[in-house]
């Protein structure tokens, strides 16, 4: 697969997807942008992005959905190679090999966390010494959930989500992930958002809606480790958009409820769905009752938070 002289250098980076426990959607903004209050939690499905020399741009990619990822200049990592080597005059002449596990335009930003992995072992391959602060500015360029991918655990993402705040986190949480077939796209989710709170006659701009704010009790369950509290609070405002435009989600929903999930909800624009559990064995049962019902292609269990992009190799 590779396409590097064996014993050349290259460097590995691991990168895990999120999930928004809350994502509070202000009006469209004159830009096309929504204003959020994006509460990122990391969770441990993990994408690994390798970086090695080569004689041009060029990029691979392995694991379930490889087919549906784009080899070409619009995936986000090549962009982010191309990003970071312009930033320092340099040719991105790299190898970027993505072993993809983050489910595709599922809504868990594997698109993101392949570019903020890419940018980071581009970074050490190429020994730039870039701060991190310049690397979250070329993140935030990328793409609104890029700098989350890079710094994981939890924060609140402010203006279209790339204001970052780490919030301090209590504890370990369960989650159950039902896959579904194909993907959603994201701009399409935000345009059906629009769309509905247009159709409700009371408009769909920053003039109509109110600023959106983070949960006080949401923020308190992350704080505490309280999965119950936590469950309590939750929210997606995109949420109606996502099962608007793919209706067959209820389902996947009701089934991860009836199964004893704590909460139910879509993950970001989806189609993903994201089900807190209380512990461990939960996280099984639900998983099994959610493949049993029929309603996703696959139930994947792990748990947040989890660390954002790291260098797991490097030589
Ligand atoms: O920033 P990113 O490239 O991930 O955004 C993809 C699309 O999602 C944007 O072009 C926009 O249509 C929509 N979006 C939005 N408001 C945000 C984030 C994304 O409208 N805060």
């Amino acid at each position: 697969m590779t396409r590097t002289a064996p014993g050349a250098p290259r460097v590995t980076v691991r990168v895990p997807a999120k999930v928004n426990v809350q994502l509070a959607v202000g009006g469209r903004r004159p830009d096309g942008f929504h204003d959020l209050a994006n509460v990122f939690l990391a969770v441990g499905l993990h994408d690994e992005v390798t970086a090695a020399p080569a004689d041009t741009l060029t990029l691979t990619c392995t694991g379930p959905d490889a087919d549906q990822v784009p080899l070409d200049d619009t995936n986000l990592a090549a962009r982010a190679a191309r990003a970071l080597a312009t930033h320092h005059g340099l040719d991105a002449h790299v190898h970027l090999h993505i072993a993809k596990d983050i489910p595709v335009a599922g809504g868990m930003a594997g698109g993101s966390a392949d570019a903020a992995a890419a940018l980071l072992a581009c970074a050490t391959l190429w020994g730039t010494d870039t701060s991190h602060a310049e690397l979250l500015s070329l993140c935030a360029e990328l793409g609104s959930d890029v700098p989350f991918s890079l710094v994981g655990g939890a924060a609140l993402g402010r203006g279209r989500g790339e204001l970052l705040e780490p919030l301090p986190v209590g504890g370990t949480f369960h989650w159950v992930f039902a896959v579904a077939d194909g993907g959603l796209s994201t701009p399409a989710v935000y345009k059906e958002c629009d769309r509905l709170r247009d159709a409700t006659g009371r408009g769909a701009t920053t003039a109509d809606i109110p600023d959106p704010e983070p949960s006080p009790a949401l923020l308190d369950a992350l704080r505490t480790g309280d999965a119950t509290a936590l469950a309590a609070s939750m929210s997606n405002d995109l949420q109606p958009a996502a099962v608007s435009l793919r209706p067959s989600l209820s389902a996947t929903l009701a089934a991860g409820t009836e199964a004893g999930a704590l909460a139910a909800l879509v993950s970001g624009s989806g189609p993903t769905t994201a089900f807190l559990v209380a512990d461990a064995e939960d996280a099984e049962r639900v998983a099994a009752a959610l493949r049993a019902s029929g309603t996703c292609r696959t139930a994947r269990t792990t748990v947040g938070p989890e660390t954002g992009a790291t260098v797991i190799s490097n030589g």
